[in-house]
């Protein structure tokens, strides 16, 4: 348990409570899928042969793995090990294979073999690993981000939610004993810092280089309203993102860096700790993304941990009023509803915003559990 108040304290076992209820219902209904969003409150199903792939995968075996180390009820460990097995597809098809091995196999693979020590979930972990380092651009010492769309050239592009990836490298090195994984993740983080973070501490979502000499050619906007905006999960990510890279390295660079996004993150939270899509949308629009809440309180909650003093009492109390605002506002905890978090955007110039989104799910599970001193590490 952190350090807190006694009535901090009965709200994280309450929610604990209604997590554990909540889930136990809904996990013995989800049974062979795994789930994005929910269609009138039925979470759909992506394990399918056209989107097995899809980067999300990842995050309903976290879930579960999260919910199986806490409680031990098998239908957990269960449903996680299926979702493993499933996204061995993906091991197979270059073209999933992105960036995001780190979101798809951390939460499923590499969660198994810290817990079960089972070689078939270290071979896959390795595999999703090996195959992140070869998209390192050595030029511009950065790890390309996803692969080309149609006729879409993405060979230069880099994005800010790698930083979340970069664990798979770490993890890869500490099991194998080889540096090169951790020396490609620390040359992307130091990338990143440069040319990602900007003077106020906000970051871009995109930032494009030169494949072939490696000079940055401009940023973009990406999920967020425009360039040189500031959309709110790439901001959480960064937060999240560096703080981890910190934790793996214990380069100070990165705490501070990390710091810097949290400062700026936090004075532009509204009074009412419900975060909007992206910190500079035009004043009349009130689009939501609950999940940058739950993925920013995730990264405050592990500054808390490494600093001391107001700026630790300033990193566990915003945490706590981003989770809270969601538990009272935006967290549906009605048993026949499948998803948990409500208000959850994907990106700023999509058609669709506001509706459940898998990972907003699995973070709030991650931070409440990191209140209570319950987390499994899956990062
Ligand atoms: N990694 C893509 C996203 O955060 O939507």
């Amino acid at each position: 348990m952190m350090n807190l108040t006694e009535h901090d304290k009965k709200w994280v076992e309450q929610t604990t409570g209604k997590l554990k209820s909540k889930l136990h219902a809904v996990t013995e209904r989800t049974s062979g899928k795994i789930p994005y969003t929910t269609e009138d409150g039925v979470f759909d199903d992506r394990s399918g042969k056209s989107e097995i792939a899809w980067w999300t995968n990842g995050f309903w075996g976290g879930m579960m793995w999260q919910m199986y180390s806490l409680t031990k009820e098998d239908l957990y460990r269960k449903a996680a090990v299926d979702s493993e097995e499933k996204l061995d597809a993906v091991l197979l098809d270059a073209a999933g294979l992105d960036h995001d091995n780190g979101f798809r196999w951390l939460p499923t693979a590499v969660a198994n073999f810290r817990l079960t020590k089972d070689q078939q979930s270290y071979n896959r972990g390795i595999i999703a690993a090996n195959n992140l380092a070869g998209r390192f651009n050595l030029a511009g010492r950065f790890i390309r981000a996803w692969n080309d769309w149609g006729e879409d050239d993405h060979r230069g592009w880099a994005i800010i939610d790698c930083m979340m990836n970069l664990p798979l490298l770490y993890w890869a090195s500490e099991v194998t004993g080889d540096p090169r994984f951790r020396q490609i993740a620390v040359a992307h983080a130091d990338t990143a810092r440069k040319y990602f973070v900007r003077g106020d501490g906000s970051v871009n979502h995109i930032v494009e280089f030169d494949p072939f000499s490696g000079e940055m050619i401009r940023s973009y906007g990406g999920q967020g309203c425009g360039v040189g905006s500031s959309w709110t999960r790439g901001q959480s990510w960064g937060l999240y993102g560096f703080v981890l890279s910190y934790i793996h390295t214990k380069d100070e660079r990165y705490l501070d860096t990390s710091r810097r996004i949290a400062h700026y993150f936090i004075s532009n939270i509204p009074e009412s700790g419900l975060i909007p899509v992206d910190f500079r949308q035009p004043i009349d629009c009130s689009w939501e993304d609950s999940t940058a809440a739950a993925i920013a309180a995730c990264g405050l909650l592990e500054l808390a941990k490494y600093t001391e003093g107001r700026d630790s009492r300033l990193y566990l109390d915003t945490a706590l009023k981003l989770l809270k605002a969601l538990d009272e506002k935006r967290c549906c905890w009605d048993m026949n509803i499948d998803n948990l978090l409500e208000k959850c955007t994907a990106a700023y110039h999509d058609k669709e915003h506001e509706f459940s989104i898998i990972y907003g799910d699995y973070y709030f599970i991650e931070a409440v559990l990191k209140l209570s001193g319950e987390e499994l590490f899956i990062w």
